[in-house]
């Protein structure tokens, strides 16, 4: 039994035409409403009030009846694989179920339409609602301040590496250097450099975890801070955390978290106890809503004490009963994010968090790290290879490496992760982290009961007795899908973003 998505009848490169394809120009479906009368009267006569530049006599749409529209959409929607569709292993990015009661609550008007320049009397449900998020991740980090402005993981780390570095400048000290273990997340590179810094990166441990003897080996008065990720990209919690923060710290340097693997340990560790001096959490990850593939994201940033004074502004802030925007904050880095940030992320994560309650918190970390440790026992046995850490649990992810299945049969995890998803089933991230060649990294999240993980090892099972039958049709994979086996380097070398370049290409 598996899940085939929907599809265009006539095989492989047939794809839902775009509005413009679907409908002639000009034609005119559902006509636009014209200004009423009244108004008009109002305002007077737009062609004589609007300088002719800035009119638009014709704004080209294609010509659909509503029906039409939605039959578009539905279709788009249908040939679309979601977390709602099927298991969604995508390590890393946590890709697990929102329940409908916060899409509910997200999208009620109130939210969804709340003006971004309403006066704070008249939005104190959602800033309430905002603070009582902040709070409730004061709670599972330890760190006391937060800022719910960053659009995103990375912008987070952005955001905290900016704050490490207006500290040095307000300590007088000339820092320009952060350390980053090469097991981690590009964004962490990039955002180091972005914020000024030079990156050094920390080879890995034979164990996979941060290489102490290398780490001090690199740390020098130049030294800012570290950014790590805990549990690390391969899945395995890096034990010597501790001796890693008194490392940084007996050098003046801080040490940033990168929250995008809280998931594995919330409601068990508090950061503030491994000694994080700044972190981000991924909200749309971790609490629900997430965001693979775009979407829109949130990376709230905590702090200890003494980084409250730089956060990004406004923070939320209460004086009794009331709640308001506080652009009080003396050293701030400045504005990041337009308005309160991504409010219907944040009011999602807020009803996860409210529906789970502490025990609940608790235990979905507990259930993230049993799926992953079950799925990666069972894969272990029927051949698959892990590269790191072998010999003790995984946390929340494990990555399994595909390179002898490379080596005999010239199958690449690419292939293979094609293969999974004409067995109904999101492929796994590939090819990252790069220290593991043809990388599997495999998360089922708490989202999925034992018999959709059964299903998924099962599926992998088959496909490596596919594969040692009839390699060829492994190569050819997907064909269950809406779009079959793409280009991916041209795709991403030719980056077609609007219907304009599209059109302009000459198709
Ligand atoms: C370990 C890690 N760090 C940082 C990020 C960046 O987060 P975002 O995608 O929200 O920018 C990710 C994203 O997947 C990640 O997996």
């Amino acid at each position: 039994m598996r899940y085939i998505q929907a599809r265009w009848e006539e095989g492989d490169g047939i794809l839902e035409p775009t509005v413009f394809e679907l409908g002639k120009r000009g034609d005119g479906g559902t006509p636009i409403v014209s200004i009423e009368e009244e108004l008009m009267e109002e305002i007077g006569n737009l062609d004589e009030i609007l300088p002719e530049k800035i009119v638009r006599r014709s704004i080209d749409l294609p010509g659909l009846s509503e029906p039409e529209v939605a039959r578009h959409f539905s279709h788009l929607a249908q040939m679309n694989f979601g977390v709602d569709s099927g298991p969604y292993w995508l390590g890393s990015c946590t890709m697990k179920y929102t329940p409908k009661l916060a899409m509910r609550i997200a999208s009620v008007s109130k939210i969804r339409r709340l003006h971004p320049y309403a006066p704070e009397e008249q939005v104190q449900g959602i800033l309430k609602a905002l603070y009582e998020l902040k709070e409730m991740l004061s709670k599972i980090t330890g760190l006391p301040y937060f800022s719910l402005q960053p659009a995103a993981g990375a912008q987070g780390e952005l955001v905290g590496a900016l704050m490490i570095r207006k500290k040095f400048m307000d300590l007088g000290e000339k820092r320009d250097e952060i350390l980053i273990p090469e097991s981690a997340h590009g964004s962490n590179f990039a955002s180091a450099a972005m914020a000024g810094f030079k990156v050094i990166r920390i080879p890995p441990s034979d164990e996979g975890t941060v290489d102490l003897n290398a780490l001090k080996a690199a740390i020098n008065e130049r030294t800012a801070g570290m950014m790590i990720t805990n549990p690390n990209t391969l899945g395995i919690f890096e034990s010597d955390v501790l001796e890693i923060a008194d490392v940084l710290h007996s050098n003046g340097s801080y040490l940033y978290y990168d929250g995008a693997n809280l998931n594995a340990i919330m409601g068990w560790i508090l950061l503030s106890d491994m000694g994080v001096d700044i972190a981000h959490l991924n909200i749309h990850k971790t609490f629900s809503a997430p965001h693979g593939g775009g979407g829109p994201g949130a990376g709230a940033v905590g702090t200890t004490e003494e980084f409250r004074d730089f956060l990004p502004i406004p923070v939320i802030s209460r004086r009794g009963d009331y709640y308001f925007l506080d652009y009080n904050v003396p050293k701030t880095i400045g504005k990041v994010r337009m308005f309160y940030g991504n409010i219907g992320v944040l009011i999602k994560a807020w009803v996860y968090l409210k529906l789970l309650g502490g025990e609940g918190v608790r235990s979905v970390s507990t259930v993230a790290v049993l799926n992953a440790n079950y799925a990666r026992k069972k894969l272990i046995e029927m051949g698959f290879e892990v590269l790191y850490g072998k010999d003790r649990p995984c946390k929340h992810e494990f990555v399994l490496s595909l390179s002898e299945v490379k080596k005999k049969y010239g199958i690449r995890a690419l292939d293979f992760a094609k293969a999974l998803i004409d067995r109904g089933f999101h492929p796994p991230t590939i090819y990252f982290p790069l220290i593991v060649p043809e990388a599997f990294m495999m998360e089922p999240t708490e989202s999925d009961s034992l018999r959709e993980i059964d299903g998924y090892v099962n599926a992998m099972k088959e496909i490596l007795r596919r594969i040692e039958e009839n390699p060829e049709e492994i190569l050819q994979a997907p064909k269950n899908s809406a779009i079959g086996r793409i280009d991916d380097v041209f795709g991403n070398k030719k980056l077609w973003l609007t219907w304009k370049i599209y059109e302009s290409e000459g198709r």
